[in-house]
């Protein structure tokens, strides 16, 4: 969502801030803005829209200075305008914001009752006021500082500038992440390490609560309570790099390739193939006792939690509860006592799944994470984080995160297993020699990419497309509706195959498409049997599947290696991942900023 930036440099701000903006677009955002200090000076310019807009403001107006604020906004209150985008100013400070200020309502009232006025309805302005008035009162910055954020309720980051200071910036961490960048006679504030990226590699992570004071020499960590604190600094894996496309036209698409790359790596961090076994990280708690298994996370993530749930019930034998995150604390969830709850979430960030988190901590139950960042919020408020190592996605639709999840996953199902006592030696060592073979059969479907770029010119003009599979592919047919949706805007569902007679059969007709998942595994039959009904109807059947047998009466086929059950599912997630990207390019869509979403979901 929301992206911040903040640098005390000794160059043009501005530049420098429109490069990190730009690193921050795959957040999502709907409108820009920028404010520096220039000899005490502040100034500021603002566009609605992409970035490009912002250029071509600074371009006609162009904004000096050496220190600056930069903000990409997704709308949430409020349109997306010019007036609601950040930075939001007073005569005496500057300010970007991410988050909601939750009791801005009363903060505002009592700043009209004292004669404060306001130009516009956001919640940002009335920190902004608030804070000038405590500096208008005579109050030294950072107290007035300190004073503002005591007086907030919500979940927000925020970053500052004040007029008159031009060596000065403040920023804020309640609920809503915040990171500081150490440079050389510089510093930073950005709103993850992507901001950073190319800007400094030495990163201080607030905690919550902590807020911070950095000149160009130096940085000060604060409590909630005002104490100096030390935080840790830690060495950021995100190079300048890795947040370039390199030879590919969509971050999507490099990402979709990377992905026999990254498993790999993934495997390779979980899985020892000489010895046989599988390691995760050292668990707080004993694997053996877990008696039952709560997964939680929403969308994409959600997806790779229904994919684990066959795995952990068929492997270990301990029943799994799988919940979309914003529904699960709303249904009084029953928690067994040395039950395990996991959460699945790439950015570590996702606002209903933190909630939940803390609901089931709350509860007792042990605390797992799968995180792509290890600094997130939720890494550290889990008993255990399990990275799954898929390095930067840029790609607003997620791709190698879910396959690394899934490998992760696996390898979590394997470990389970062996700790009920399921799984002796020699099957742990089978089921990793199988997974071994993942990154090699990955890399088989994607040379196929092209055959996949002909299917989506075919159902690229329709309206609605169907996904189905059963059993294990059931999920990977709800991920692969999900990623045509997101980025091609066509509207499509992911049903278990045997499920359409029972109603949306009815929709079957020669332009609704319907892509069937049919790996040769022992529901293929049955399969092949519900996409002999839907042809029957007039459908047109899109076949992906590993089956040698040439179907009568098919639009196209997909031609799949044939693979086992812990390993089809990633396979799969393939062709589905592609058949979005490609319709996509087909249909000349924002593949990697889609409309109306944000990578990094921190709101409700
Ligand atoms: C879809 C997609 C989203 C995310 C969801 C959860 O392509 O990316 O559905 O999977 O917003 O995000 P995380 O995993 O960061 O919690």
């Amino acid at each position: 969502m929301c992206g911040i930036i903040g640098i005390l440099g000794n160059t043009p701000a501005v530049p420098r801030m429109m490069e990190a903006l730009k690193r921050l677009e795959y957040r999502g955002y709907d409108s820009a803005g920028v404010a520096t200090v220039e000899d005490g000076t502040l100034g500021r310019r603002r566009a609605p829209g992409k970035l490009a807009n912002l250029e071509a403001t600074l371009k006609a107006d162009p904004l000096g200075g050496m220190a600056g604020i930069g903000h990409t906004r997704w709308a949430t209150h409020g349109s997306p305008t010019e007036a609601n985008a950040h930075p939001h100013m007073t005569g005496r400070v500057a300010i970007v914001h991410n988050g909601i200020i939750e009791n801005f309502r009363p903060l505002k009232d009592e700043l009209l009752k004292a004669g404060v006025t306001f130009e516009g309805e956001t919640d940002t302005e009335v920190v902004a006021r608030l804070l000038t008035r405590y500096l208008d009162e005579g109050l030294a910055p950072r107290d007035a500082f300190h004073k503002t954020l005591s007086r907030l309720e919500g979940a927000f980051a925020l970053c500052v500038l004040i007029a008159g200071e031009d060596d000065l910036m403040f920023g804020a961490r309640e609920g809503s992440p915040l990171v500081v960048g150490l440079g050389d006679g510089e510093n930073y504030l950005g709103s993850d390490a992507m901001a950073l990226a190319g800007l400094s590699s030495k990163l201080i992570y607030l905690e919550e609560g902590d807020w911070a004071e950095l000149s160009r020499e130096s940085v000060q960590v604060y409590d909630a309570a005002g104490a100096p604190v030390k935080r840790p600094v830690t060495l950021s894996q995100v190079a300048a790099t890795m947040v370039d496309k390199g030879n590919y036209r969509h971050f999507m698409q490099k990402e979709i390739f990377e992905q026999p790359t990254v498993v790999a790596q993934t495997l390779g961090r979980y899985l020892d193939p000489n010895s046989g076994t599988v390691t995760l990280p050292d668990m707080p708690f004993d694997l053996a006792g877990v008696n039952k298994v709560t997964l939680v996370a929403c969308g994409t993530s959600y997806y790779a939690a229904l994919v684990a749930r066959y795995w952990i019930e068929k492997i270990a034998r301990v029943p799994v509860e799988v919940d979309i995150a914003s529904e699960f604390r709303y249904r009084a969830p029953v928690y067994q006592k040395d039950g395990l709850a996991i959460f699945i979430s790439q950015s570590g960030e996702t606002a209903d799944t933190l909630a939940a988190l803390r609901h089931a901590k709350a509860a007792g139950q042990h605390i797992a994470v799968l995180v792509n960042v290890m600094g997130s919020t939720m890494a550290r408020e889990a008993d255990v984080a399990l990275p799954i190592y898929a390095g930067p996605e840029v790609g607003v639709a997620s791709t190698k995160a879910f396959t690394c999840q899934l490998a992760v996953l696996a390898a979590f199902a394997i470990k389970l297993g062996a700790a009920h006592g399921l799984v002796d030696a020699a099957q742990e060592a089978a089921y990793i020699a199988e997974l071994e073979q993942t990154p090699k059969l990955m890399a088989q479907v994607l040379h196929a990419d092209g055959k996949m770029a002909d299917i989506a010119r075919q159902i690229a003009p329709a309206r609605d497309i169907l996904f189905v599979g059963r059993g294990i592919q059931f999920p990977i047919a709800m991920e692969g509706a999900l990623k045509l949706k997101e980025i091609s805007y066509i509207h499509a569902e992911g049903y278990a195959a045997g499920e359409l007679k029972h109603g949306p059969i009815a929709l079957i007709d020669e332009t609704v498409p319907v892509i069937g998942l049919a790996p040769n595994d022992g529901l293929i039959d049955k399969t092949m049997s519900n996409l002999q009904e839907i042809m029957a109807r007039g459908g047109r059947v899109v076949l992906i599947s590993d089956n040698a047998e040439d179907e009568e009466g098919l639009l196209d086929r997909f031609p799949m290696p044939s693979a086992g059950e812990l390993v089809a599912p990633i396979l799969y997630a393939i062709p589905v991942q592609l058949l979005a990207y490609y319709t996509a390019v087909e249909k000349g869509t924002d593949v990697d900023q889609p409309r109306n979403l944000a990578k990094s979901v921190t709101v409700e």
